[in-house]
């Protein structure tokens, strides 16, 4: 697993959006996986100001997001797919029909995970998946105790996740309960992994990724299984840590 310390937050998002705007030019058919959340927002906000200022294209590239709430249809503003679209889809040239994000609205939410599944495979699986991490070591909203062969699925989200993301909604009540979550082996997958951590917040759970037993209970200590991870931390969430 490779480290990349940078000084904060803002570093952060530079060195990642570099990353992947670097990828996206080398490789403009790829299929990148993303991930929502507050870790991800400057990340974004940086590869539109790029594609302000040189144009790097996205017209090729596929998209799947790692997951997505049930209940709430894609024009609710707290669904994954109203973040994806108002803080990236929306600014770039990328083809909406190839972006994907799970659907949590309709009546079938059990066939919607296995098509999203199907999906992934037919278009030769994820070339470079981008990951948050949840203080408790979720990745995706794979929580504690999933399998480490669990694939795209209906998951409950556990109560700290739902505390973590009420900041997002009006009330903790208005937090989904249940989400659709590509699964462990699903993530791991994916030809190349890139996981973002920024903050006190994420340093338990980056000391226990690190230096951690690999265990279901904590579900980003698989990523040390996986042979090509690059994780891009801030100094605040590597204090302390070697
Ligand atoms: C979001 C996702 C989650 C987040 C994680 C961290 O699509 O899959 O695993 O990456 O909850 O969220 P933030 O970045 O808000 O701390």
């Amino acid at each position: 697993m490779k480290i990349i310390k940078v000084k904060d937050y803002e570093e952060l998002s530079k060195h990642a959006a570099s990353y992947l705007i670097e990828k996206v030019r080398k490789t403009p058919n790829m299929v990148l996986g993303l991930a929502t959340g507050g870790t991800s927002e400057g990340t974004y906000q940086n590869m539109i100001n790029d594609y302000k200022e040189n144009q790097t294209s996205y017209k090729g590239i596929t998209t799947f997001n790692l997951d997505e709430y049930i209940g709430l249809d894609g024009d609710n503003e707290n669904s994954y797919r109203f973040f994806m679209d108002t803080h990236l889809f929306n600014y770039l040239d990328i083809d909406k029909s190839k972006t994907h994000v799970p659907r949590g609205d309709g009546k079938d939410t059990l066939k919607e995970c296995d098509t999203y599944e199907l999906l992934i495979k037919e278009h030769g699986g994820i070339d470079l998946q981008l990951l948050g991490i949840g203080g408790n070591g979720h990745i995706g909203f794979n929580e504690p105790g999933s399998s480490f062969q669990s694939r795209t699925r209906i998951i409950e989200l556990a109560d700290s996740t739902r505390q973590a993301n009420a900041r997002f909604f009006e009330r903790l009540e208005d937090v989904p309960a249940l989400a659709i979550t590509m699964g462990i082996a699903t993530i791991m997958e994916s030809k190349e992994i890139v996981l973002l951590a920024s903050g006190e917040g994420k340093r338990e759970a980056i000391k226990r990724l690190l230096h951690g037993e690999v265990s279901e209970d904590f579900p980003a200590s698989i990523l040390n299984k996986h042979s090509h991870v690059t994780i891009i931390a801030d100094e605040a969430a590597l204090t302390g840590l070697n």
